[in-house]
């Protein structure tokens, strides 16, 4: 039994209004021209920087520090989110997978035992992001799972393929799926009938997230359960060079396999297995919720195929979705937003659309909805939607700025939570000029939301949850930008491995409250415990230590 009451804080006071700013994508870095938050104009963010070392500080926002299985994965929202809202570093779904996979309990469980129960006489289809950028999914793993499932009886494999561009380099999945085809044709030796069966970007075929563009996921349904798409190959290595030529990974249009009679190689069908591979949840659950619910009324399924489905994990918690999974995800519970709301901490939380659920669901431990609807209030504000936002890189900022400054000052809230995206999804598009401007507008969101807070006597941490805009080039070991053989620079639509800033003031702030100098390997878990603090609790002693202390002077 969890004992929800947190202890009084020794010498912080309640009753202070915090705002907990995260800027997505904004991580520090060395300045030069790829780095578009040093270009930009950040007066707000420069500002808060003078305040080092005792009102600012870097700390770590990838690898082990959030979860994930090694020093070179670059970090993520999701592990950013969980680690700031949990307080607490768990292993998260990359490394879980990898765990399952290695020891082979992934075989074990019931969820695998479900779908192998149709592995004799039906098609297993695996649906997924196919890269190695160990955000959504991971490549590797994939081939693993190939190797398990087809040792264990599969005898008939569909792979229903998701290019990346934007977890990794854009055109890499011209590779990606090279390799798919040779060990696809190495089960053929084997005498397993696998193959490709579609594909299309990430970003225009199936990977939306929290309910933004239904469109995106019936591209992906028509192509991948029906075998319907506007462009049709038999073979995929020739369909992705082929619509690489008007369009980038992330944004290639769907396309399915036919035979040489032109009849798609791999629709789902009443009686097969559908396991979809990406560990991460956000980007999946809408999937689920189509292959999963009898009831559904988001787009037109045509055919709701009668299926065993697996999702790699369990995507949603709260949801119970979906209800069959191979991995068991991370128990990510006690988190701080639910121990704040347990005592009474009245709380807002705002994005845009595409970000919201960074904010609520992976804060909240990859759980949707409300602690206590009387203390809560979620607000996402609707993105736009069909563009790609290197088009309109001020995004929402603006109006989440607007949101949390009437919230603060209504005097409604303790907590007044945000993501702000602009860093992250512009550079995710690589395109730097827009990423330059997505960062001014990112500040100046920031700058409406700290002067709120100084008018209502407040504090604020500002953060971020991983890197993005601060780096807009590969670069070789020495920190030299690589170039393409053809000249051109290899632009990094990527997150990054760099720690990122946090920054605390307010007139709320108590005298003599400053960063520790003793926790210099300080990550975003230890966030937690912070806004605990300033929220005038101690944080529960499970949780990852406090980045602060009050000097006595
Ligand atoms: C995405 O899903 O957009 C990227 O793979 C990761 O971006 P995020 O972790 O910032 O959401
Ligand atoms: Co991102």
């Amino acid at each position: 039994q969890v004992s929800w009451k947190l202890e009084d804080h020794p010498k912080l006071p309640k009753g202070k209004t915090v705002a907990v700013v995260v800027l997505d994508g904004w991580g520090e870095n060395k300045p030069d021209e790829y780095n578009c938050i040093h270009v930009a104009q950040t007066p707000t963010m420069d500002s808060l920087k003078q305040g080092a070392p005792e009102k600012w500080r870097l700390v770590k926002a990838h690898g082990p520090a959030v979860g994930l299985p090694t020093e070179d994965d670059m970090g993520n929202s999701e592990v950013g989110h969980n680690a700031l809202g949990a307080g607490r570093i768990f292993a998260q779904g990359a490394k879980l997978v990898d765990q399952a996979l290695a020891s082979g309990k992934i075989y074990e469980g019931e969820g695998f035992k479900y779908i192998s129960e149709c592995f004799q006489n039906a098609t297993l289809h695996l649906i997924g992001l196919l890269s190695d950028g160990g955000v959504h999914s991971r490549l590797d793993q994939l081939q693993l799972l190939l190797k398990g499932v087809s040792e264990r009886g599969a005898k008939r494999i569909r792979v229903h393929v998701l290019t990346d561009g934007r977890d990794v380099l854009d055109g890499s999945s011209v590779g990606f799926v090279e390799t798919l085809e040779n060990d696809l044709a190495k089960l053929r030796e084997k005498g397993v009938d696998a193959k490709i069966a579609s594909g299309g970007g990430r970003m225009y075929v199936t990977m939306d997230r929290y309910e933004n563009d239904w469109d995106v996921v019936k591209r992906g349904w028509d192509a991948q359960v029906l075998g319907e798409a506007p462009y049709k190959f038999t073979n995929a290595l020739e369909a992705v060079k082929k619509l690489r030529e008007n369009a980038n990974d992330q944004y290639l249009p769907p396309f399915v396999i036919v035979d040489e009679n032109n009849k798609a190689v791999g629709p789902i069908v009443d009686g097969d297995a559908v396991v979809t591979f990406n560990f991460r949840a956000d980007r999946m659950v809408m999937l689920a919720k189509a292959l999963e619910y009898p009831d559904f009324d988001k787009f037109d399924r045509v055919r709701f195929p009668k299926i065993r489905y697996a999702g790699m994990l369990q995507y949603d918690g709260e949801l119970k979705l979906p209800s069959k999974y191979l991995v068991s995800p991370p128990e990510i519970d006690r988190t701080s937003g639910e121990y704040l709301v347990k005592n009474g901490i009245r709380t807002f939380a705002c994005s845009e659309t595409v970000k919201f659920g960074h904010v609520t669901f992976f804060w909240n431990g990859n759980r949707s909805g409300y602690f206590n609807s009387e203390l809560e209030e979620y607000v996402e504000i609707p993105s736009d939607v069909g563009i790609t936002f290197n088009v309109k890189p001020n995004m929402k900022a603006l109006e989440i700025g607007e949101k949390a400054r009437d919230a603060i000052l209504s005097r409604k809230f303790d907590q007044v939570r945000v993501n702000i995206p602009n860093g992250d999804m512009v550079g995710h598009t690589g395109d730097i000029q827009a990423t330059v401007v997505a960062c001014k507008a990112a500040d100046e969101a920031v700058k409406m939301i700290l002067d709120a807070i100084e008018q209502v006597g407040g504090i604020y941490v500002v953060t971020a949850d991983h890197g993005n805009a601060e780096d807009m080039v590969k670069r070789n070991k020495s920190g030299e930008p690589l170039k393409h053989k053809n000249g051109e620079l290899q632009i990094l639509t990527s997150h990054t491995c760099l720690p990122v800033p946090i920054a605390i003031g307010g007139p709320g702030l108590a005298p003599g409250v400053r960063f520790r100098k003793d926790v210099p390997t300080g990550g975003l878990a230890n966030v937690a415990a912070t806004v605990m603090n300033l929220h005038g609790f101690v944080a529960p002693s499970d949780y990852e230590t406090t980045l602060i202390e009050v000097a006595d002077n």
